[in-house]
């Protein structure tokens, strides 16, 4: 009978414990777990943006809210995912309580607009980083997110637009409220 030995090959091992094909640079790993926050963050506002709304009985802006905080919530998870699958552990950092004073729907759809920018910038910055590394896992890995980012502010952009068409309206915001109720 023969015995199993211990193997004599090696492969590399990241914080976890897990088969690592290739380690990733402190910088990149840090700024990978920012922006796994951020996600976090803009979907937590959504999520308040959403109550906003529906304390108010706009309905159908409650609706694009939530549907948008499950969206972050889906793009933080596509990064945690990321992180373990390159061998990473993943650190939940504390998140700030999202503001909920907010007096008037263009300022809101302002700060989301902003925020959605912010997103894109921090999603260049972690693609400059990933290119100076030559880590093209990470490269790869962004070029689908940050087509869906752009897509993003378009959307983002459109309704501001419309919202500050409404100049403050009731009945222009209702409307814009009904299109969005589906
Ligand atoms: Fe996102």
């Amino acid at each position: 009978m023969t015995t199993l030995k211990p193997a004599s090959l090696k492969v590399a091992i990241g914080p976890t414990g897990r088969a690592m094909a290739e380690a990733m640079p402190a910088e990149l790993v840090e700024s990978l777990h920012q922006h796994l926050t951020m996600e976090r963050s803009a979907s937590a506002q959504y999520f308040g943006f959403n109550i906003w709304f529906a304390e108010r009985e706009l309905r159908g802006f409650s609706k694009f809210f939530k549907k948008e905080s499950e969206n972050e919530q889906v793009h933080a998870s596509e990064f945690a995912d990321y992180l373990i699958a390159r061998g990473q552990s993943v650190n939940l950092e504390e998140l700030a309580a999202p503001k909920q004073d907010w007096s008037s729907i263009e300022d809101i759809f302002i700060a989301a607009f902003q925020m959605e920018s912010d997103v894109t910038t921090s999603l260049h910055q972690l693609y400059a980083i990933a290119e100076r590394h030559s880590d093209f896992r990470s490269t790869v890995f962004l070029d689908p997110v940050i087509q869906g980012q752009t897509n993003s502010e378009d959307e983002f952009a459109y309704l501001l637009g419309k919202v500050k068409f409404a100049n403050n309206q009731p009945s222009a915001l209702l409307i814009i409220d009904s299109e969005l109720n589906v």
